[in-house]
């Protein structure tokens, strides 16, 4: 696949079917994931597939409720605009992507699979997200859909890292959680400000000198 069409499309792709991904298609997945960059090469990360029912069944609760507590807390602003101005574009944006999150927590245990990722000494991320993104990106050459989690983290980290195992006096944190699955719906090109709005060149403020009213890809006929 053109590595353009997969920056472009690979989007948040919630709604799976359970079918199983293929054990070779994991390891191409995994091996590309490994070969993203992290701070001085260190590779201080380790990835759990998860495809155990009994235990997603364990974990899909603590989803659940974790994304209950985020509509309620972080989020609760924003959906109680959203539900006073149901027809501004943000409300109707903002509605489609709590119903796909929603989908996945009242789905949780149909998934056929999650990649947990951890690090240890990363505070900003910065040395495990390159691997993850890069997981997604392969995910999607194979035409498997994936989505980016974060809310188990937030709202049941110790939990959650007591039902996987992982020793918790080594100091590894969970970066995230990502579904994994053959998608239901079709891949389109994922929607955003215009990069005008949110780039600038030499100084804070300054236009980036040029306007990109649609994507530029697929190019132009
Ligand atoms: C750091 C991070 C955390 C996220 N956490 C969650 C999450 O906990 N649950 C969820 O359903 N989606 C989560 N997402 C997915 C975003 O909602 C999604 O990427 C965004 O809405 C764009 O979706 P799109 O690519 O389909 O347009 C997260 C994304 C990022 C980058």
């Amino acid at each position: 696949m053109d590595i353009r069409e997969a920056l472009y499309t690979t989007r948040a792709m919630r709604r799976v079917r359970p079918d199983p991904v293929p054990l070779d298609t994991q390891a191409r997945i995994l091996d590309a994931a490994i070969r993203a960059p992290s701070g001085g090469n260190s590779q201080n990360w380790r990835f759990l597939l998860l495809d155990d029912p009994s235990v997603i069944g364990r974990i899909g609760p603590l989803y659940r409720d974790s994304i209950d507590q985020l509509w309620r807390t972080v989020y609760a602003d924003r959906l109680a605009r959203a539900e006073a101005e149901p027809d501004a574009p943000d409300s109707v944006e903002l509605r489609k992507v709590q119903a796909s999150a929603q989908w996945l927590a009242d789905h949780f245990e149909e998934v056929p699979l999650y990649l947990f990722a951890f690090v240890q000494s990363d505070p900003t991320g910065g040395s495990i997200f390159p691997a993850v993104w890069s997981a997604q990106l392969a995910a999607r050459a194979e035409g498997v859909g994936s989505s980016i989690t974060s809310v188990l983290g937030f709202f049941h980290p110790v939990e959650t890292l007591d039902i996987l195992g992982v020793p918790r006096e080594d100091g590894w944190r969970m970066a995230c959680c990502v579904s994994f699955g053959y998608p239901t719906g079709r891949w389109g090109v994922a929607r955003r400000r215009p990069v005008h709005e949110v780039s600038f060149r030499n100084a804070w403020g300054t236009p980036v000198g040029f306007e990109v009213a649609e994507p530029l890809w697929p190019d132009p006929v």
